[in-house]
């Protein structure tokens, strides 16, 4: 299954006469990611040889080649954890930092009102927080920040390889913006929700932005699905 987003971005990708449609809605999404993580995205692989932020959501939003994949990392106790540790439960999955001032914040806040609008049906529910500054987000510090949101919420890190691995797995775009002094330094960053199921493969995602009544919109049918 997919979700309406995925749906329409397949749709729109169907024929060429409709290539306007869909660079308009891939220009969209960048306003939206641009305007959402506050800083300029470039267009071009600016990043030492990793796709752009526009070839990786053109690529999200037209459900080219496969989204998701296996990854081992390290939770917020400290603990390893794998892709595997999840079957069963479905898992809501948002990469970010907690330096991010105000993004990451309002996404995790919604995620958090998500889980409890669903009640005890949450209970199969499993959000992960995937820094994507292993550098600064280490299992302590992440201890710290998740559990101010959601005592569910789980947070991994891990070597920088193992991030960059999962990150370009999901298609998200991040890379440390302007000048970096030291430890000060933000990080632009796309801000989709992934959907995984139960069996582990990736269901769709949200857009930055959503609610956390359309989050639950999103999430509540999936719970009943046996898979
Ligand atoms: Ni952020």
């Amino acid at each position: 299954m997919m979700n309406a987003h995925e749906l329409d971005a397949r749709q729109a990708a169907r024929s060429d006469g409709e290539t306007a449609s869909r660079r308009r809605r891939v220009s969209a999404a960048l306003a939206v990611t641009c305007m959402l993580i506050g800083a300029p995205v470039p267009a071009r692989g600016e990043d030492g040889g990793n796709p752009s932020a526009a070839a990786l959501i053109e690529a999200l939003l037209e459900g080219r080649g496969p989204v998701g994949g296996p990854f081992d990392l390290i939770d917020h106790g400290g603990r390893r954890r794998t892709d595997a540790d999840f079957r069963g439960k479905l898992v809501l999955i948002y990469f970010g930092y907690t330096h991010c001032p105000d993004v990451c914040p309002t996404e995790l806040q919604a995620l958090s009102l998500a889980l409890d609008m669903l009640g005890t049906a949450g209970d199969a529910v499993q959000p992960l927080f995937i820094t994507i500054d292993p550098e600064r987000d280490t299992p302590s510090h992440l201890a710290d920040y998740v559990t101010s949101f959601h005592p569910r919420l789980l947070a991994l890190t891990g070597q920088d390889s193992a991030i960059r691995k999962v990150a370009l797995a999901y298609k998200v775009y991040y890379a440390r913006a302007g000048t970096t002094r030291g430890d000060d330094y933000a990080i632009d960053h796309t801000g989709f929700v992934y959907l995984v199921g139960k069996d582990g493969r990736y269901r769709g995602f949200l857009p930055p932005g959503s609610s956390p009544e359309q989050i639950v919109e999103a999430v509540r049918p999936r719970l009943a699905q046996p898979e």
